[in-house]
C-alpha cells in the first residue's frame, strides 16, 4: 500500500462525485490524501449526501467551490458541467450509491454529478457502496454490468460489517486503498493490459481423516505478490490458492481449494481462457490413497499410510494441445539448482522456470523475500534478491517480453 509523502499525482485532475451515503464522512481524508500526492481536486455533491457531509467541509479540505445543483446561479461560466468535464482527468463518484448507479446505467442527466459523467470523455471510476442485500440486487448487478460494458472502472465494494450492522459486500473501499489505485491508474505500465492469468499459490492440503492432512510451509506469498503486480498492470487475474493466511489482491478472482484434485479441477475448468498460467503453489506431489471417515485411533505401534501420486498440473497445463497458455513453473531447489531446473524445464515441457535456493536460510518457501534464477531453453539470468514484491514487478518484465515474442 502506498504511503508515503511523493508527488506522483502531480498536476492530476481529479473530480470526485459523492452520493449521499454515510460513507461520505470518509471523503475529506480521501481528498487530503489526494492533495498531498499534489492533485488537484474539485468536489461535486448530491443533495442527499449533504447531509451526510458539509459543503464547507469538502470546500476547506479540497481548496475548491463545491458544486452541487445543476442550475446554480452563484457558479460562473468556469465551472458549468462541460468546463468542469474537460477539466478532469479522471471521474471518481465515491461513495456511489444504487440510486446513483442506475441513473447513470440508465443515461439519466438530472443532476450535476450525471450530467457530468455524460459529457466527459475521462475515465470513470464508481466505489458502488450500499447494503449488501441492494448490491447483490439483480437490477443493481445488471446496472453495474451495463456500466462496466460502457469502460467505467468498477472500485469494490468491499466486504465487512456495514452501517445498518449487516455484514457482507457493500463498504466503499477505504480511502488509502482508493489512493493507491488512482496512483496505479496514472503510474503504472499496463503492459498486461487485456491479458488473462491464471495463478496457483500457497501449499495443497492432502486429507488422511478428518483432522490431519500432508502438507508443506508455502506461504503463497509469491503467488498473492505476482497477482497483485499484474492486476496493477492491466491483466485480468485468477487466483486459485490453498489454505494460506493473506488477503485477496484487489481485483482477482479468487478460487480456493483444499487439495490437489480440487486445484486440478479449478484449473481445467478456466484454462482454455487463459493466456498465461503460472504455477506458484507447492502442490503436494502425493495424497493417501484412503481418506479414514473417523478419526486414526493409536492402537499400533506402526500403520501405514498408503501415498498416491498426484497430477501434474502444471505438466497438464503445458501439454494442452488446443488453446495452450504461455506456461509458467516454479521450483524449489536445496541443491544444483541450475540442473534440476533444466530438467523440469524440458520434462514438465514448460516454456519459463523460476528456480529459488531454499537452502539459504530466509530465502523462498514461507519467506518474504526471494531469490529466483529463470530459465527458458534460450538462456538463464538471475534476478535481485529482494521483497517478493519488488520480485514480482522484474519477474513480470520478463514474462511479458517473452510472451510477445511467444
Ligand atoms: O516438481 P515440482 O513440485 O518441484 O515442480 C514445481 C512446479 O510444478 C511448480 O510450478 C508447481 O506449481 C508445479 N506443480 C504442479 N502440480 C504438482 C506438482 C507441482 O502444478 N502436482
Amino acid at each position: 500500500m502506498t504511503t508515503q509523502t511523493n508527488h506522483s499525482l502531480l498536476k492530476k485532475h481529479i473530480l470526485l462525485g459523492i452520493s449521499g451515503s454515510i460513507a461520505a464522512y470518509k471523503i475529506p481524508e480521501l481528498i487530503r490524501l489526494l492533495r498531498k500526492k499534489g492533485a488537484a481536486v474539485r468536489v461535486i455533491i448530491t443533495n442527499t449526501a449533504k447531509k451526510f457531509i458539509t459543503p464547507l467541509t469538502l470546500q476547506t479540505i479540497s481548496g475548491n467551490t463545491v458544486i452541487s445543483n445543476l442550475i446554480d446561479n452563484s457558479s460562473s461560466d468556469e465551472i458549468n458541467h462541460i468546463s468542469l468535464a474537460k477539466w478532469a482527468d479522471i471521474i471518481i463518484l465515491a461513495p456511489a450509491t444504487a440510486d446513483l448507479i442506475a441513473r447513470l446505467a440508465a443515461g439519466i442527466a438530472n443532476d450535476f454529478i450525471t450530467t457530468v459523467c455524460l459529457a466527459s470523455t475521462s475515465p470513470v471510476a464508481v466505489a458502488p457502496t450500499m447494503n449488501n442485500q441492494m448490491y447483490h440486487a439483480t437490477v443493481t448487478q445488471d446496472n453495474l454490468k451495463k456500466l462496466k460494458n460502457r469502460k467505467y472502472i468498477i472500485w469494490g465494494p468491499t466486504y465487512g460489517i456495514q452501517a445498518c450492522n449487516s455484514i457482507g459486500l457493500g463498504r466503499m473501499i477505504e480511502p488509502l486503498i482508493m489512493v493507491d489505485l488512482i496512483n496505479n491508474y496514472f503510474n503504472s505500465k499496463k503492459d498486461f493490459k487485456n491479458i488473462k492469468i491464471l495463478i496457483t499459490a500457497g501449499p495443497t492440503r492432502e486429507n488422511i481423516d478428518p483432522i490431519r492432512f500432508i502438507s508443506n510451509y508455502s506461504s503463497g506469498y509469491m503467488g498473492f505478490a505476482i497477482a497483485k503486480e499484474a492486476i496493477k498492470r492491466g491483466a485480468e487475474v485468477t487466483l486459485i490458492t490453498g489454505p494460506v493466511y493473506l488477503k485477496t489482491p484487489f481485483g482477482a478472482n479468487r478460487i480456493n481449494i483444499t487439495n490437489c484434485m480440487d486445484m486440478h479441477k479449478q484449473v481445467h475448468k478456466i484454462i482454455n481462457k487463459q493466456n498465461i498460467f503460472i504455477g506458484c503453489a507447492a502442490v503436494s506431489d502425493y495424497r493417501s490413497k484412503t481418506i479414514y471417515k473417523h478419526k486414526i485411533k493409536k492402537e499400533k505401534n506402526e500403520i501405514n499410510i498408503f501415498l498416491i501420486k498426484n497430477p501434474d498440473i502444471i505438466s497438464t497445463v503445458a501439454n494442452l494441445k488446443k488453446n495452450r497458455p504461455y506456461v509458467v513453473g516454479f521450483a524449489a531447489e536445496s541443491e544444483n539448482i541450475k540442473k534440476y531446473a533444466y530438467e523440469k524445464l524440458k520434462q514438465k515441457k514448460l516454456d519459463l522456470i523460476c528456480a529459488n535456493d531454499i537452502s539459504i536460510p530466509n530465502n523462498g518457501f514461507n519467506s518474504k523475500n526471494n531469490k529466483l534464477y529463470l530459465f527458458d531453453k534460450n538462456k538463464s539470468i538471475q534476478l535481485p534478491y529482494c521483497d517478493k514484491n519488488e520480485l514480482s514487478h522484474y519477474l513480470l518484465n520478463e514474462i511479458i517480453k517473452r510472451y510477445e515474442k511467444n
